[in-house]
């Protein structure tokens, strides 16, 4: 059997696709494949929001999604592209994205899988340049191959995922993913076409400096959350609030710090969605030592009932959550 070397930094995402399911001797390459799939489309993505400027693919494309946003082009290129890749792939039998309200079949009834995917995350940041993202989840359906998915299949708590990632369209595109030994981070190199492990082994130090909130909505926090956003001013933390999700987890990620989408007056569950932004990124973060809850349970513990249900986010260093959760047990 190899020995556990450490892959090399530079080593191609397929090739360590391949390196790490020979730590799996039962594993069929189904889960390998659907990742592959998964890059591919990030790839074509990639090329997409590249040139958003100069083909008539930005701005608004004139319908709301079940959200209620007005989806941008892009929302809906990057929400075709992936489905696309994930149906021809054949590996996925069912998809909950966030861009449409009801579930997607495939018509893969013999896929394994399942995929929960925010295709295009921070669509308010593409028309003006500014880095945006994509988070997926992987289960492994429970009900019997030969059907369609059912909700017992998409509605599972985070705790069953097989695998998390995202990708970030920023000064570079990286591909970040954990199937639940680790995580891993690999640099897009577009002339090759390639993306390349540039971050092994990933792990968030214990706390940090750095709080991402939109104060914007102060008025309406609860007394726990106002009180640690006070801590944090009184600690001499840096506000770093990007609009993206996926970009603040990463940033956070690296150099520490949390991340904070609470009630809100606008948002009385938070803005983000269980299934789709916060378990994969929960997953994601505790295989990196981080820590992540809707202020009081462990994000991947909550019993999904809708396929696009909210929930408030924590998610950074874990000295951080602790100390927001102590503020939050203190609320009367
Ligand atoms: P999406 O673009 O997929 O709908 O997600 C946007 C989310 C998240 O990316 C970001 O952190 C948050 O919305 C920003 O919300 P506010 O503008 O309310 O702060
Ligand atoms: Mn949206
Ligand atoms: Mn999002
Ligand atoms: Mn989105």
């Amino acid at each position: 059997h190899h020995d556990k070397l450490a892959l090399p930094v530079g080593t191609t995402l397929d090739r360590f696709i391949m390196r790490k399911q020979e730590d799996f001797p039962y594993a069929t390459g189904e889960l390998s494949q659907l990742l592959r799939d998964i890059a591919l489309a990030a790839k074509i993505v990639n090329r997409e929001i590249n040139r958003s400027g100069l083909i008539d693919i930005a701005g608004a494309y004139g319908n709301r999604n079940v959200q209620g946003e007005d989806q941008q082009k892009l929302d809906v290129i990057a929400n075709i592209r992936f489905i696309r890749a994930l149906r021809n792939g054949g590996e996925v039998c069912t998809i909950i994205s966030e861009e449409d309200e009801d579930v997607i079949q495939t018509g893969n009834t013999q896929g394994k899988y399942v995929v929960a995917i925010d295709p295009l995350d921070g669509s308010s940041n593409i028309d003006v340049n500014v880095s945006i993202g994509t988070i997926f989840s992987i289960y492994r359906r429970v009900s019997p191959t030969g059907s369609e998915g059912n909700s017992q299949d998409f509605l599972q708590p985070g705790t069953h995922q097989v695998a998390a990632g995202y990708v970030i369209y920023g000064s570079s595109t990286m591909m970040v993913y954990t199937t639940g030994n680790g995580v891993n981070g690999f640099t897009y190199e577009p002339s090759l076409g390639e993306f390349f492990l540039s971050h092994p082994n990933i792990l968030t130090p214990k706390t940090g400096a750095v709080y991402s909130v939109n104060e914007g909505s102060s008025e309406s926090f609860s007394q726990g959350v106002t009180e640690f956003v006070a801590y944090c001013k009184d600690n001499s933390f840096s506000a770093r609030y990007i609009g993206s999700l996926v970009a603040d987890f990463h940033r956070n990620l690296l150099k520490g710090g949390i991340y904070i989408y609470p009630p809100t007056a606008k948002a009385p569950n938070g803005k983000l969605r269980l299934m789709y932004e916060c378990n994969p990124l929960a997953f994601i973060v505790e295989q990196a030592g981080g820590k992540a809850s809707n202020g009081r349970q462990r994000t991947m513990e909550i019993e999904p009932r809708d396929m696009h249900e909210r929930c408030p986010l924590f998610i950074g260093s874990p000295e951080l959550v602790d100390k927001a959760e102590e503020l939050l047990a203190k609320e009367h």
